[in-house]
């Protein structure tokens, strides 16, 4: 069975519908294919809305100074197609082997759905769904799936590693998430394009 997404608005004048195409789209890797691990699924309750949670992604600056990574990604490229927001960015990550590369294909689909992927050092997907509990929550769920290495055992490791990592970033967005205002026009610098594209993208979601 496919996933609907629904955008309704509050004058309850138009509906919007979509189908997701599971059978051959990037939901379908994570269900479906040998080649990736079964996915693994967390869960939080958040004192914020869909929105804010979702332009964390877009603030490259961040992963630096709140996830302490070692580089801020650089955007490859950013576009928006109807529903959906579409981010490519490179980082370079420390490994015991020394510096390497890492892509990370970000695809929105309205603030109900995302689906990321990091491909470099080892092949990840995360499916984020998420929905409103009610005016001040959000209800957030990850699953992650891991690209299967040679051996089951590093397989396993990376996949513990990758969930412990995103726990970790998890955990320190939580209290900016709870306590951050919402400015209608922030101020934004250079390196912030893609704060001004996703607020672009996420107009089309409100009446
Ligand atoms: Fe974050």
């Amino acid at each position: 069975m496919s996933p609907l997404l629904l955008g309704l608005d509050a004058g309850g004048g138009s509906a919007r519908a979509l189908l997701l195409d599971t059978e051959r789209g990037p939901l379908a890797v994570a269900r479906r294919d040998d080649a990736w691990t079964a996915p693994e699924r967390r869960e939080w309750v958040v004192r914020s809305t869909a929105q804010e949670m979702a332009e964390n992604t877009v603030d490259a600056a961040h992963f630096r100074f709140v996830h302490k990574t070692n580089t801020v990604p650089e955007t490859e490229k950013a576009s928006i197609r109807d529903h959906i927001l579409h981010v490519v960015a490179n980082n370079r990550v420390a490994t015991p082997r020394g510096e390497q590369r890492g892509r990370i294909e970000i695809q929105a689909h309205g603030f109900g759905l995302g689906i990321t992927r990091v491909s470099g050092i080892a092949g990840l997907l995360v499916v984020t769904s998420g929905s409103p509990v009610d005016d001040d929550h959000n209800h957030t769920r990850l699953q992650f799936a891991v690209k299967k290495l040679a051996n089951s055992d590093t397989t396993r490791g990376v996949g513990k590693a990758f969930i412990a990592e995103i726990e970790r970033q998890f955990a320190q967005d939580i209290p900016i998430w709870e306590n951050k205002i919402h400015l209608e026009r922030p101020l934004l610098v250079e390196g912030e394009r893609e704060i001004v594209l996703f607020r672009r993208w996420a107009k089309q979601f409100y009446s």
